[in-house]
């Protein structure tokens, strides 16, 4: 496995697979990297016959209050998690070289960025689809693989791959969870050992909505209230929002009649967590 910084270097590795007429599989992350990438990196390998992993802490995607220098970083770890599943070219570009100065070029969505976390994060999903198209364009793979866990994301980079008739297979892979329930996130490590134990309310408050819809309740407000309800009685709990919402548009539904995603954000202390279900009717 190579580790590489630069573009030229990750484009010159894809060109010499593509000349033996090998695939390429592509998993972006953040780092910090955990068994809910592993499943990522794990499928992509399993699925191609060479595969990148790109990790960087993409500075567009933090709003001006948010986490980007105290995001955790560990590249040796990555590194031989990296190794150990087979991955061929870790990716980890440079500030300079990704947002060099002059840079003045996004892509922008409307409607599926604007509701759920695009509300509280303004400018997120705006700073994830250019970074993805720019390591789209880059590394050019057949495939790539996003999570679950990031609904939302996962919506809108299929949305856009569609819209800007990009060449790529979006992948989608199921959300990876600690024992207790706890969706596993790069996040977690912020979590107090007092914290950690209160988190553990979100998955619980989605499975008594899961619960309640597949007992046959189809009216949205219900199901909040009750996964609300749920949520307030951890005293550690601050919800952002908890909404039901229509699968492909990412907009409220007041009736459960089509494929829903049924998505919390949650304040635990300072740190923010987010949590989903979909429901396929
Ligand atoms: P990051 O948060 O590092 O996540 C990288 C990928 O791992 C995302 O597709 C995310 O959905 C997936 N993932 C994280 N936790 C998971 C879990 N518990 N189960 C399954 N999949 C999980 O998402 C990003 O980075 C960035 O926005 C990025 C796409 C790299 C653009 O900068």
């Amino acid at each position: 496995m190579k580790v590489v910084s630069t573009i030229k270097e990750v484009r010159d590795a894809v060109r010499e697979w593509r000349k033996e007429g090998l695939t390429v599989g592509f998993v972006p992350t953040m780092g910090y990297l955990h068994e809910g990438h592993k499943s990522l990196i794990d499928k992509a390998v399993e699925e191609n016959d060479r595969v990148v992993v790109s990790i960087f802490v993409n500075p567009t995607q933090f709003g001006p209050n948010e986490d980007l220098e105290s995001y955790p970083r560990d590249l040796e770890r990555d590194s031989s998690l990296c190794s150990d599943s087979g991955v061929n070219v870790i990716f980890t570009p440079q500030r300079e070289e990704m947002y060099p100065e002059g840079f003045c070029t996004s892509i922008n969505m409307t409607g599926l960025t604007e509701n759920l976390c695009g509300k509280s994060r303004p400018v997120h999903f705006g700073g994830v689809c250019t970074v993805v198209t720019k390591l789209f364009n880059i590394v050019a793979p057949d495939k790539a693989y996003f999570g679950q866990k990031d609904a939302q994301q996962l919506a809108i980079i299929k949305r856009m791959v569609s819209d800007l008739n990009l060449n790529i297979e979006v992948v989608g892979c199921p959300i990876i969870r600690e024992e207790d329930g706890l969706a596993k996130s790069s996040r977690n490590t912020y979590l107090s050992k007092e914290e950690r134990r209160a988190a553990v309310i979100l998955s619980k408050s989605l499975k008594l909505g899961l619960e309640a819809i597949n007992s046959g309740e189809r009216n949205s407000r219900n199901i909040i209230e009750l996964i609300k309800g749920n949520i307030e009685s951890e005293k550690l709990a601050k919800i952002d929002y908890v909404q039901i919402v229509d699968l492909l548009s990412m907009k409220d539904v007041e009736t459960i009649e089509k494929p829903v995603l049924v998505a919390i954000a949650v304040y635990i202390g300072k740190t923010r967590l987010i949590d989903n279900f979909i429901f396929e009717i």
